[in-house]
């Protein structure tokens, strides 16, 4: 099962990948990868500083990607084509995973790893398309491997990631929001893009909530039904488990763990994986970006 987390920065997404992935791995091995601009689900899953400094971020790898995806891009105009003219909704086999291993790091049952962004030399004088452009390749081509059961996404903060096609592979959204306005505003553009995507099968998760009626607010605020809402409580053990990355499902106080079981059920039940919903939210795209050509054509831009 692959899935992804998304919402505004700051809302909870890299600690709701950790309470996740260590709740997971208690039945399974999770590969989490931190796709977001600000890389620090590593640190929250509590791996050492050494052992993060020397990991190879998966960008740096430009070019096996494109051999392992088949693609190739021209990034005058960043277009996405198939090296060959073989199907180009191929996904990869199981090759990647070798490769995954060799770029993460594991303990416990987790292995995480970065995309990486800009490289720290050039930081400040240059800018991301490049690097969107390859997150898009890699996390659309993305499958649960033959090392790891659960793959869990933390994307990119606001609705970036769903502008630009980085999510259409995965089988479940967690959108984690806070209650409050400014918050809730963001996540509204977010399901709008999810909808225009057709991506059916998310959750929304209230973070760092003081009280119960929050549910309530956020559903009708969201126009999303309460039975895929779910909340958890502002903590202090959380805060500070965080602070000190110790944070694990297993240390979270009882409240917060019957409330991850939960939401975990509700996902499970009502995940949906398919190569075909895939292709078809890739056409769909196809479909809104370029309405004038032909499908020959566009099964060129998208991945
Ligand atoms: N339920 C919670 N209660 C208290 N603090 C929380 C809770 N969830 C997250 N936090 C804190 O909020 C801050 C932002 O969380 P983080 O997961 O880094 O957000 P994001 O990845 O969305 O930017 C962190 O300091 C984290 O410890
Ligand atoms: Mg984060």
């Amino acid at each position: 099962m692959k899935i992804g987390f998304c919402g505004k920065g700051g809302t909870g997404k890299t600690t709701t990948t950790t309470l996740l992935a260590t709740y997971l791995a208690k039945n399974g091995n999770v590969l989490a990868i931190d796709s977001d601009t600000n890389e620090n689900l590593a640190y929250a899953l509590g791996f050492d500083k050494s052992e993060i400094e020397s990991m190879e971020r998966i960008r740096k790898f430009n070019d096996e990607i494109f051999a392992y995806t088949k693609t190739q891009v021209d990034w005058k105009t960043r277009q996405v084509a198939p090296v060959s003219d073989a199907n180009y909704y191929e996904f990869i086999d199981g090759e990647m995973d070798e490769f995954l291993k060799s770029v993460s790091i594991s303990k416990d049952n987790i292995s995480v790893a970065h995309l990486g962004n800009v490289e720290k030399d050039n930081k400040g004088i240059t800018g991301m398309c490049s690097a969107y452009t390859l997150m898009r390749i890699f996390l659309n081509h993305l499958k649960v491997g033959t090392y790891n059961d659960y793959l869990l996404v933390d994307l990119l903060a606001g609705d970036e990631p769903l502008a630009r096609s980085m999510i259409i592979n995965l089988d479940e959204m967690l959108l984690v929001v806070e209650p409050t306005e400014k918050n809730l505003s963001v996540a509204k553009d977010i399901i709008q893009s999810l909808n225009k995507l057709e991506f059916e099968n998310f959750h929304i998760l209230i973070n760092k909530s003081f009280k119960i009626e929050d549910k309530e607010y956020v559903s009708e605020y969201l126009g999303i039904d309460i039975s895929r809402i779910f909340r958890v409580e502002f903590s202090t053990e959380v805060l500070q488990l965080d602070n000190n990355c110790e944070l694990t499902f297993d240390k979270l106080p009882k409240s917060i763990k019957v409330e991850i079981e939960e939401l975990f059920k509700s996902i499970k039940e009502n995940s949906n994986h398919s190569e075909e919903l895939f292709i078809k939210r890739a056409k769909k795209i196809d479909e809104r970006l370029y309405p004038d050509s032909n499908s020959k054509q566009t099964e060129k831009h998208h991945i």
